[in-house]
């Protein structure tokens, strides 16, 4: 059984002093029996990252963290980058890799991707890596075609036994910050499809990769997606930044949709 996996990517949003109101307030919203059904995650700024991690742990939360970038190397002279020895330092566990954000507004290519990925498992953090198609391609039928080459090129040479703890979002480029969700039954075809796609890199391993889904995701429609087969848990952007809609979309219940 996969464990659901609801993360909040808070992009360029929140100070440190806001980032600790949150987790303050989440924490009084949830409940063990939550931690216990998702695992919740939050992906602050890179200046929030300590503050972050010293709140979850003063109150022993059940709560992971994870880094929204990191540059392959691990170290040199890179100016304005951060590596992943330096998040495995603050204990974050995951990073999200090859945002739609990073490789259309900063150009980031898929070798980029697979090389922050394989520096990614080297070091012992659990890739988030983005894979999603525009809304130009997915009118001209192109969707397959691009999140196959994505995972494909993102996951060249990555050790196969490191597979298994991989977590993928399929984040439709037209349904970021939009407002405008996919259908569920669609983004649940297009997961299966990168299921699929995962199977034929890495065999067996493919039941175990968590694939998300993100774009518009809130309280309202999250429920449709966690009742859908291969739907693994959310990436989470505008909806997450306030702890109540936050905790609300943890404690989905599928009964409901
Ligand atoms: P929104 O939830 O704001 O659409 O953002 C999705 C996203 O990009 C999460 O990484």
């Amino acid at each position: 059984m996969r464990r659901p996996i609801i993360a909040a990517n808070w992009k360029m949003h929140k100070t440190h002093l806001e980032a600790m109101h949150f987790v303050e307030s989440l924490r009084n919203r949830l409940a063990p029996s939550d931690y216990d059904r998702v695992e919740v995650v939050v992906c602050p700024p890179f200046t929030a990252l300590r503050t972050v991690q010293t709140t979850i742990d003063g109150a022993d939360l059940d709560i992971g963290l994870g880094a929204q970038n990191m540059h392959w190397e691990e170290k040199g002279a890179y100016t304005g980058e951060i590596s992943s020895p330096m998040l495995v330092k603050l204990s974050v566990t995951y990073v999200i890799i090859g945002h739609s954000e990073r490789r259309e507004i900063f150009g980031e290519t898929d070798e980029w991707v697979n090389k922050k990925v394989k520096a990614a498992f080297e070091h012992d953090l659990l890739p988030i890596m983005c894979v999603g198609e525009t809304l130009a391609e997915r009118e001209e039928g192109g969707t397959e075609a691009k999140v196959e080459r994505q995972v494909r090129a993102g996951l060249a040479g990555v050790p196969k036994d490191r597979l298994p703890s991989l977590v993928i979002a399929y984040e439709p480029i037209w349904a970021i910050g939009t407002g405008r969700n996919a259908y569920p039954d669609d983004a649940q075809a297009t997961i299966a499809f990168i299921r699929s796609t995962v199977r034929s890199v890495a065999g067996d391993a493919a039941d175990e990769v968590r694939i998300q889904y993100g774009g518009s995701v809130k309280a309202g429609n999250i429920a449709g997606f966690m009742a859908q087969p291969d739907i693994d848990g959310a990436l989470v952007g505008g909806a997450s930044l306030d702890p109540e809609e936050f905790a609300l979309i943890v404690r989905y219940d599928t009964s409901s949709s």
